[in-house]
């Protein structure tokens, strides 16, 4: 978490409103406007309406509670379309709803050789009776960047909404909500240096029409009928900050010092004969995150090595259970994930790099390992 937003939080929660909102005084007032500001920042942030934007728990929940709402207006005939690129808190919930509602549930898979959707299958798939699409604005796996647009403008040719999942987007790339016109995009503000807090961007008037599950005396339109209970007033005044210093960094900047870092990764990676690459093998569409196997050594071994020379990296699926499945690689234990953030440095891709290459099997026989 970036200092300002854990300054942020800490100087709510000392400043004395600690109140509720819609109260007739002061400290709820002051509440009411750390709601407001908060909406405009992150609105800002992503170029999106600020009477759309809603905060919770996690991306997860949000979108569990979201989904929950939906399956009301959903029936047997309905289809929602999602993709296997997706993380499965971008699957299960539309599974579930589609469970709970009698509607079909259907994944469009990727080309296993680049990691890239496949748009025809898509296309395909995005019939007159689809009501949702559902797809990840990133792959948090192999960070595949699908283009959203051109999903959008499928679903929109048969009148369906779109649910963009841009978890994994939101800290690599400039966002524009209004600009990929989805009706609904999921950040979770704790991938970009604020609090573990999710937001759901959604269009308002979707927001204030969908059958969700609220108290009575709660708000019927606007942000607050999906927030049920209390908000989490400390990490909101969080986001607030986080969101006001990327503002400040410009994610432009971001992206571009991003993607210098993780080129020679990418690169130094698809260079090592003992290691696969899965997903794109090129830099253009995609966020600094590589997925990648070390031959004859599993994922978690290869992980505790990685530990062991103080590099973090995650060995698995990272919940992209379908992604791993269409790779074939759910029985070999899932992929290494590394990934640059705005704090890691080419030094640090340097001792990755070092540390994966002494992992072929002649440098282990070496050593004795
Ligand atoms: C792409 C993607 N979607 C969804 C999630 C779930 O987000 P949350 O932890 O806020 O529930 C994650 C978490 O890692 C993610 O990477």
């Amino acid at each position: 978490m970036v200092d300002v937003a854990i300054r942020a939080s800490s100087d709510w929660s000392s400043s004395g409103n600690n109140a509720n909102t819609h109260g007739a005084f002061a400290a709820a007032h002051a509440t009411d406007a750390l709601l407001e500001r908060s909406r405009d920042v992150v609105g800002r942030l992503l170029d999106a309406d600020p009477n759309g934007v809603v905060f919770g728990a996690n991306m997860t929940t949000m979108t569990f509670a979201f989904t929950r709402a939906v399956a009301h207006t959903l029936k047997p005939g309905d289809r929602v379309v999602g993709t296997r690129l997706d993380h499965d808190a971008n699957v299960s919930p539309w599974r579930i709803a589609c469970e709970d509602s009698g509607a079909e549930h259907v994944l469009a898979p990727f080309s296993p050789s680049n990691g890239r959707l496949d748009m025809d299958a898509l296309a395909q798939l995005i019939t007159p009776n689809t009501k949702w699409v559902a797809v990840t604005g990133a792959s948090n796996l192999i960070g595949t960047m699908p283009d959203v647009k051109a999903v959008v403008a499928l679903a929109r040719s048969v009148g369906a909404r779109v649910f963009v999942d841009a978890v994994h987007l939101v800290p690599h790339m400039p966002v524009s909500v209004r600009d990929i016109g989805c009706d609904v995009l999921a950040t979770s503000p704790y991938k970009w240096y604020g609090p573990h807090a999710g937001v759901l961007c959604i269009e308002p008037d979707l927001l204030n029409s969908l059958p969700v599950a609220k108290v009575r005396p709660a708000d019927d339109v606007g942000p607050r009928r999906f927030e049920t209970g209390t908000p989490n007033l400390e990490n909101i005044a969080a986001i607030e900050a986080a969101a006001r210093h990327l503002l400040e960094e410009d994610m432009r900047n971001v992206a571009r010092y991003e993607r210098d870092v993780f080129a020679p990764l990418l690169n130094g990676l698809l260079a090592m004969p003992h290691v696969t690459v899965w997903g794109p093998p090129t830099l253009e569409s995609r966020t600094p995150t590589v997925a990648f196997t070390v031959s004859g050594m599993s994922p978690d071994r290869v992980a505790e090595s990685l530990a062991a020379k103080k590099i973090a990296v995650w060995a698995g699926s990272s919940y992209a259970v379908e992604l791993v499945k269409h790779l074939g690689l759910e029985e070999s234990g899932g992929v290494v994930r590394a990934g640059v953030v705005r704090y890691v440095t080419s030094d640090d891709v340097q001792r990755l790099l070092a540390a994966v290459a002494a992992l072929d099997s002649v440098s282990l026989r070496r050593s004795g390992m």
